[in-house]
């Protein structure tokens, strides 16, 4: 079957359909990268805000009308399916196929099942704790039949080393639909780190929802993310690792040692805040004060200085008062963020906040705060990027600026003159980087002199690595 495959939410989204990509090829399909003339549609979709959901709701309506004039096979992976269950087929009877996060594996097998006119459904009936061994058996089966030419970026690549999530925020769905937290074994991730570099990958990007409580037993022998880091650091080839997205609560002194101690752990710290109020984080159940978020970033600042730092926010979050707000536009004027991803509130059904809380920031009032802290935002965007004016950053670089590929699309040449093109790239913190250059430059290193900075990101020149 020629397959389409559309990928929304998180980067473990985006790792898992990188993964289906290699599963269903080596089981006889085809990928294709468009819709049209596509045998099936898969949506691997999020849950997280209810607009991620709308979208593929949407596109499932006109899928419907599409089946009406030729065969089509409509499936939906991942979070939603996980969340929606027989119900969103129940609604949509177009979905022919549905597929939890946990059941990814099966997908050759459900797609077999739904080409034959049945309706194929794996789920994950409930939130087992712990998992069983042969269901995490199956999890892992994913990651490790790998193919490691697969991956979109020819420099870098992501690497699971936890599922699921048992912090149980109150307003968030993840625990609910990617199950119970649980670390790979090292030697897993290990073994799948070391088939990347060796296919050239320089730059990996460790994932979990909360990756630093990354914690694995085994004989009697713990090994603790700052230990990971440091195992994987020895690896030759490795050249940058990094990783996403952190709980504050367990970014310790270790993690923070190890950052400034092993030269390929780049200085990146990506540790959502969610809300500078006391009151809002009790409520959020996120497990730390704002005194303590303020402890964790006056660390940072004294053990790794040079680290860039990266902050989630939530406003509107039900009983938010104007001081709460405040308090985390104060926090993100104190941080230094380089920057922030902020969102409005948007009840998850089921999840403890929504079962608890009135949702009772009127929506007017939730864009207003939120464009207050966007505002906030840019100018300590602004002033974070400022700083790097004049000096030499080491860039990754990942391809065309997307201003280079609109003009692509346009099918506009490169400047005739000269021949380069607006070159995007990366430094270690995960600075953007803008840069002219050659093409060819593009999944290579290279020393840039920054000359110019926005509130998101940097401008430079190249030299010579
Ligand atoms: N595991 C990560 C990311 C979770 S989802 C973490 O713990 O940081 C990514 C971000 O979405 C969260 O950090 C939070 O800011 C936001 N988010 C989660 N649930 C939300 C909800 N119900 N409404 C609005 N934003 C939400
Ligand atoms: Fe959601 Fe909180 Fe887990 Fe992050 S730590 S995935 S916000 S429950
Ligand atoms: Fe969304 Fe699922 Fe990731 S809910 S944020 S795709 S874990």
């Amino acid at each position: 079957m020629k397959i389409y495959i559309e990928t929304l939410g998180c980067q473990m989204n985006r790792l898992d359909s990188e993964l289906l990509v290699g599963l269903v090829t080596a089981a006889g399909h085809e990928i294709v990268s468009h819709r049209r003339g596509a045998d099936a549609v898969l949506y691997n979709t999020c849950s997280v805000r209810r607009h991620a959901e709308d979208k593929v709701y949407s596109r499932l309506g006109v899928d419907a009308k599409r089946k009406a004039v030729r065969p089509l096979l409509v499936g939906v992976l991942g979070c939603m399916a996980q969340r929606e269950g027989k119900d969103l087929a129940r609604r949509y009877p177009a979905v022919d196929l549905l597929c939890g996060p946990g059941q990814l594996h099966e997908l050759p097998a459900l797609l077999e099942k739904a080409r034959t006119g049945r309706r194929a459904v794996a789920l994950d009936p409930d939130r087992k704790t712990p998992p069983d061994a042969r269901d995490l058996e199956a999890m892992e089966s994913l990651d490790l039949s790998r193919d490691p030419a697969r991956t979109p970026s020819r420099s870098g690549a992501f690497v699971r080393v936890m599922r699921g999530c048992d912090r149980f925020c109150t307003y968030c769905i993840v625990p609910f639909v990617r199950g119970p937290e649980h670390s790979r074994p090292p030697e897993h991730i290990e073994r799948e780190v070391k088939k990347l570099l060796d296919a050239g990958r320089s730059e990996i990007t460790l994932l979990g929802q909360t990756v630093n409580r990354y914690r694995h037993e085994t004989g009697g022998k713990t090994t603790r993310f700052a230990d990971l880091l440091a195992r994987l650091s020895l690896l030759p080839g490795l050249r940058r690792l990094r990783f996403v997205t952190s709980h504050p609560v367990d970014f310790g002194r270790d993690l923070l040692e190890a950052m400034r101690d092993l030269p390929n752990v780049c200085p990146y710290i990506h540790a959502p805040a969610q809300s500078g109020s006391d009151a809002v984080l009790k409520r959020m159940n996120r497990g730390y004060t704002r005194g303590q978020y303020d402890d964790l970033l006056a660390s940072a600042r004294e053990i790794v200085p040079d680290a860039t730092l990266v902050g989630d926010f939530i406003t509107g979050f039900p009983g938010e008062t104007d001081a709460d707000h405040a308090a985390s536009v104060d926090l993100i004027g104190q941080a230094g963020y380089k920057n922030a991803f902020i969102f409005k509130y948007s009840p998850r059904p089921g999840t403890p906040a929504e079962k608890r809380f009135e949702d009772d920031v009127p929506e007017a009032l939730k864009r207003r705060r939120n464009m207050e802290l966007l505002a906030a935002q840019k100018t300590a965007g602004r002033a974070h990027h400022q700083q790097y004016v004049g000096r030499v950053l080491e860039v990754l670089i990942t391809g065309k600026s997307a201003r280079e590929q609109k003009k692509d699309r346009r099918k506009e040449s490169p400047d005739p003159q000269t021949g380069l093109v607006q070159l995007q790239g990366r430094s270690r913190g995960d600075h953007i980087v803008l840069m002219e250059g050659p093409d060819s430059l593009i999944d290579t290193y290279a020393q840039a002199r920054i000359t110019a900075a926005s509130d998101l990101s940097l401008f430079g020149e190249i030299g010579r690595e």
